[in-house]
């Protein structure tokens, strides 16, 4: 079933000198009910212009995006916004942090919240820090933290805009294959963006490769490596094909952008 519809979609932001910028342009993708999708792509080919129209917090100026085959009129409780910038409020505890989605939702009875967020933050492994402050965990816990918050308002679908990007390598690969864990037991439907050849071909079942055309759909890739992945996955010979398949594809993107700059 098609969870996530973007038909032809365009993104025009208005200029200061009154002009339109283009930031996407008939961007054209459908992603199914419980699918993991990444998307890579040139900084700045409208990635997270993207996420922001499915997440409703963007009018797209063309097209259109569906959910369930409605289109989206705004943010709502059956998505979440996963930054790397984590979003945590200091002065809040792990455990209240996790709370504030489910405070603001008003949905889940207050008697109920306790053993949720228990329940998440056991989920990503943050027992024993649930009276922690923000400042008191490392880059790693505070993202657990962030994604504790998003799962905790059972969203349909997890939109992650480079999640793991502000955490060193190794951090970043064990976070990866827990988010995969965790999906695996929840089946959302997740759209993922990242800077990381490895980790877009690791975490999917389909890579968008955009182009900097702007916001264009370079190529669908399928990723047939089978499931449940561990990081030695990393060595079989689909993975490298897939990984040196992406990097070409980025690689003439980065050289057709320099040759148009050398050329304006
Ligand atoms: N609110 C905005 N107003 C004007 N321009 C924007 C706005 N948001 C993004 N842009 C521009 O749109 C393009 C795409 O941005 P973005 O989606 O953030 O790219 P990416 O996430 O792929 O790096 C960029 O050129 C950016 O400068
Ligand atoms: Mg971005």
């Amino acid at each position: 079933m098609v969870h996530i519809d973007l038909r032809q979609v365009m993104v025009t932001f208005p200029q200061p000198d009154g002009g339109e910028f283009l930031a996407v342009n008939s961007f054209d993708l459908k992603v199914e009910k419980g699918e993991f999708v990444t998307i890579v792509g040139p900084s700045g080919c409208g990635k997270s212009t993207i996420l922001s129209v499915v997440d409703g917090l963007i009018r797209p100026s063309g097209g259109e995006a569906l959910i369930n085959g409605k289109p989206v009129t705004g943010p709502g409780s059956d998505r979440a916004l996963v930054f790397q910038e984590f979003a945590l409020l200091p002065w809040r505890t792990v455990e209240s942090n996790i709370m504030l989605g489910l405070e603001l939702q008003h949905k889940v009875p207050r008697g109920k919240i306790e053993a949720l967020v228990s329940h998440y933050i056991k989920m990503v492994g943050l027992q024993g820090f649930e009276r922690h402050h923000p400042h008191q965990l490392s880059g790693g816990m505070r993202q657990r933290v962030g994604i504790a918050r998003a799962l905790a308002v059972n969203p349909e679908i997890l939109l992650m805009d480079e999640p793991f990007a502000a955490l060193d390598a190794q951090t970043r690969e064990i976070m990866s294959a827990e988010l995969l864990r965790i999906w695996e037991q929840e089946k959302k439907t997740v759209l993922f963006v990242t800077h990381s050849i490895d980790e877009a071909v690791y975490l999917a079942d389909r890579i968008v490769v955009l182009s900097g055309c702007p916001g264009c759909v370079r190529e669908i890739i399928p990723v047939s490596l089978s499931r449940p992945r561990n990081l030695e996955i990393k060595d079989e010979a689909e993975f490298v094909r897939l990984r040196r398949h992406i990097w070409g594809l980025l690689e003439q993107e980065a050289q057709r952008q320099a040759g148009g700059r050398a050329g304006s």
